[in-house]
């Protein structure tokens, strides 16, 4: 998506990803196959780079350290990049900062946790290494507490949450700010991971006005340009609370692509090449749909693609990935329409007739990987 924007101004793009086969591959002016996380295998892959960009956070912050120590374009900045890889240092971050988000505690290992046990129903989340809601375990009970894992967590209150928004960021490098409309999350609870969003979010002016304002202070917080993606708890008691940041393009951004005259990818090149932010308003209600990935792994293959492409104001998006697993992100349809009515329309229908499964039903996803 960042590539197929990137063309529209004859920006060449290189891409790192270990997977021979990932959708950047075919589509990159140059593809390295590698690990993104190995300091060495960076620095050789962005000798020939003028601009490096993530869009990941699990990647190897010295490498792009030491990148901008060589002179190199470094968005997200590096620092910012470290915080946010260990959702602990994050969460100790927006403390620091007077940025409201829910009570919690660092547990080192599961013993500490065991030791003193918080108030429950609680959250445990790996500070290193998750995302898509792996590495986060809702701790609902006393039991929950024995399978927790043994390693270094966040401890979180469970918040009441009346709804899960995410405020877009961007802010360039005289820290112009700009925020797009507050999008309203659904999440599948099987997989944690967000089924669909809708924008504008359905809440008051004064809360949509108070969720950009907190996204913009934690842009300001980390003081450096970048695309933040951050995602808040709107609590049934009415208040917001900043859960976590991703300083990346993210999947709360996608509808952009068609609501907006500037979306994530666009911004974040304009970034990366010092032009002027884009126009972040919305042109029309918008909805995105995940197409995730269901009856094991395969040859993914599109249902319902007649129903979907049928309905005015849709898009269809294939990531193009070569293997389909339950849970696995496949690609997302975003609608655009007059209001939410229209949406729900549109959402019901790429929901039920939208399922990305295998070609071939053979083999079910294992449970462990
Ligand atoms: N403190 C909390 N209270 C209630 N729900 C939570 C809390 N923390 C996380 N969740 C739920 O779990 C989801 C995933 O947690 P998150 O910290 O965003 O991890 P990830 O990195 O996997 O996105 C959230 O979007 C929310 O639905
Ligand atoms: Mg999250």
């Amino acid at each position: 998506m960042f590539i197929e924007n990137a063309l529209r101004y004859d920006a060449r793009v290189h891409v790192l990803d270990p997977d021979p086969h990932c959708p950047c591959a075919g589509i990159a002016q140059r593809f390295v196959q590698g690990s993104f996380a190995d300091r060495d295998t960076v620095l050789d892959f962005i000798r020939e780079a003028d601009i490096v960009g993530i869009e990941i956070e699990h990647v190897s912050v010295e490498a792009l350290e030491q990148a901008r120590a060589m002179g190199k374009r470094v968005i997200p900045d590096p620092a910012v990049l470290r915080t946010i890889q260990d959702k602990g240092a994050q969460k100790l971050f927006y403390r620091e900062h007077g940025i409201p988000t829910a009570p919690f505690t660092l547990v080192e290992d599961r013993a500490m946790l065991l030791a003193s046990p918080p108030p429950l129903p609680a959250f445990l989340k790996s500070r290193t290494g998750g995302y898509d809601g792996r590495g986060v375990m809702p701790l609902r009970g006393p039991q929950d507490l024995q399978r927790a894992f043994d390693a270094p967590g966040v401890v979180e209150h469970q918040v009441d949450i009346a709804l899960e928004l995410a405020v877009l960021v961007v802010r360039d490098d005289a820290g112009n700010t700009l925020a797009y409309d507050p999008v309203e999350m659904v999440f599948d609870a099987r997989y944690n991971l967000v089924d669909h969003l809708r924008a504008p979010a359905r809440v008051e002016a004064s809360t949509a006005r108070g969720a950009r304002q907190l996204a913009m202070r934690v842009a300001e917080a980390f003081a450096a340009p970048g695309l933040y993606a951050v995602e808040l708890f709107l609590t049934k008691g009415g208040d917001l609370l900043v859960n976590e940041t991703a300083p990346r393009a993210h999947n709360s951004g996608h509808h952009t692509i068609e609501a907006c005259a500037s979306s994530q990818f666009d911004q974040l090149l304009r970034l990366y090449l010092g032009l002027p932010l884009g126009d972040v308003g919305l042109r029309a209600h918008a909805a995105m749909v995940n197409l995730v990935g269901e009856g094991g792994r395969g040859e993914p293959v599109l249902k319902g693609l007649d129903d979907i492409t049928h309905m005015p104001g849709a898009y269809v998006h294939l990531y193009g990935k070569r293997e389909t697993r339950d849970g696995r992100k496949m690609g997302h349809v975003t609608l655009l329409a007059e209001d939410h009515r229209a949406l729900d329309q549109g959402i019901a229908v790429t929901r039920v007739h939208g399922r990305v499964v295998p070609a071939t039903n053979t083999t079910p996803t294992p449970t462990k990987t």
